[in-house]
């Protein structure tokens, strides 16, 4: 599967080994940002939304009248939105519309193991398959994506990526700005050729902001609530404000303790911030830039109008649980082999084998996790489990960075560093995946898995 990727580039950042290609030009900010649709249930029981979801090919407009031939969820890039609630399930049926096999994983989904996308669970063209989730877990900001083992790079960067926004009762009196004043945002790069077809080369200059080049989003004076998702295969985000606060209220998991104001917001692959911009502050005309330390603007905020504004961040959100303490302790190093023809992804020394289980856990265990990037720099990497929200506990005794705080389920691990995480590991069965979140680095081996036993 990685035929016509740039192997170089992608490892190292330093330029594509296929010829560079110019992109259409875009004109900043003349394109409104798009916000998701929300899937309607095909049918409703007392005690489950019932949704159906194809697969398929769609010509999506990211380039002003021009098409990309996509990989979409029912024809969207990004795909539609489920809104889900805490303790109402949810069962998606998903038909599969591709020319080789799929699978949907929820990431941060607390998942039985035969409805988590495991990356060798996929159904083949033609086929549906359905996924049930409890939704027994708080409400956070959750995604599912494509996982079918060997394509998932391919897949995700080609559009196979949407939201899943786990609402929860708790969250109800804190009065958080809701409604059409919650907006969910995916930020990602890729690289285009001149007909604006994808090309999987490195760099991947241009960012796309719910699958818009540099749009503008119109908002009024008042404030909003962003769930933001890096869903690039392989970038940290570095997001400013033109300096203006944004509030940190949520991370993977859920709700923070407490509000965290900050000027930058940064992020790797996989991980989600919840933050509060109040542009009350900001009379009607002002514009606001959201800039990557990298990339430069991604979206402009044009306050267009006056509104009320009940909603409130209140002093304290919700509290964190007690963690039990560790029973088991675990040293987990992600590196590449450069030794061979091409870079092999590493967990401890071994490349990915279906057949091989890691990591024995019994039901109910709590552990430590101490992760390990055993490359040079600039090789980071980003650490993921199914299952289990964790804890970031430990940055090699450094502090921990503002995006650990929380429930977490994606960690940055920087080149030649370390993190401690703990986690409980209940109470589904079955074999689940861990490996680096970008992408590329766990189609080539960069994964492993856990296997729940009772
Ligand atoms: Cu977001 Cu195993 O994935
Ligand atoms: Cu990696």
């Amino acid at each position: 599967q990685m035929a016509g990727m740039d192997m170089a580039g992608m490892l190292h950042h330093t330029g594509p080994l296929t010829p560079e290609t110019t992109p259409p030009p875009v004109t900043p900010f003349t394109t409104a940002m798009p916000v998701s649709p929300v899937l309607r249930p095909a049918a409703r029981s007392s005690t489950t939304d019932f949704y159906r979801l194809a697969i398929q090919p769609a010509n999506v407009e990211i380039f002003p009248g021009t098409t990309t031939p996509a990989l979409t969820y029912g024809g969207l890039f990004p795909g539609p939105t489920i809104r889900a609630r805490t303790g109402r399930a949810v069962q998606i049926t998903y038909t599969n519309g591709l020319s080789e096999v799929s699978n949907v994983h929820l990431h941060g989904g607390h998942t039985p193991q035969d409805s988590d996308g495991y990356s060798m669970d996929t159904f083949a063209p033609g086929a549906s398959r359905t996924y049930r989730y409890p939704n027994l877990q708080q409400g956070a900001t959750l995604w599912y994506h494509d996982h079918a083992m060997g394509f998932e790079a391919d897949h995700l960067y080609r559009g196979l990526q949407g939201f899943y926004v786990l609402e929860d009762d708790v969250e109800t009196p804190l009065r958080l700005p809701s409604g059409e004043f919650d907006v969910p945002i995916m930020v990602r790069d890729a690289h285009f050729d001149e007909n604006a077809g994808w090309v999987s080369a490195f760099p991947r200059d241009t960012v796309l902001t719910n699958g818009k080049i540099q749009p503008y989003f119109r908002v009024a004076a008042r404030k909003y609530r962003f769930r933001l998702l890096n869903a690039a295969n392989d970038r940290l985000l570095k997001l400013n404000l033109n300096g203006t606060e944004m509030i940190r209220i949520g991370s993977d998991g859920g709700l923070l303790p407490t509000p965290v104001p900050e000027t930058e917001l940064s992020l790797a692959s996989g991980e989600r911030t919840d933050f509060v911009v109040d542009f009350g502050r900001f009379p009607v005309g002002k514009q606001l830039v959201l800039s990557d330390a990298n990339a430069g603007p991604v979206l402009r905020f044009d306050v267009v109008r006056s509104a009320p504004d009940t909603s409130r961040v209140p002093d304290v959100l919700r509290p964190l649980p007690a963690m039990p303490p560790a029973t088991v302790t675990r040293d987990i190093t992600m590196s590449f082999d450069f030794t061979g023809a091409t870079p092999v992804g590493l967990m401890n020394g071994k490349a990915f084998d279906p057949n091989r289980v890691d990591y024995q856990i019994k039901r109910g265990t709590t552990e430590l996790w101490r992760i390990h990037n055993g490359d040079a720099a600039p090789l980071d990497h980003t650490f993921h489990v199914h299952l289990v929200q964790f804890r970031v506990v430990d940055r090699g005794g450094a502090p921990l960075l503002p995006v650990d705080a929380g429930r977490k389920d994606t960690v940055f691990v920087t080149a030649g560093n370390s993190v401690a995480v703990q986690a409980t590991f209940g109470d589904y069965l079955g074999k689940y995946v861990f490996h680096c979140h970008f992408i590329e680095h766990s189609v080539m081996g960069m994964m492993g898995q856990i296997e729940i036993v009772p």
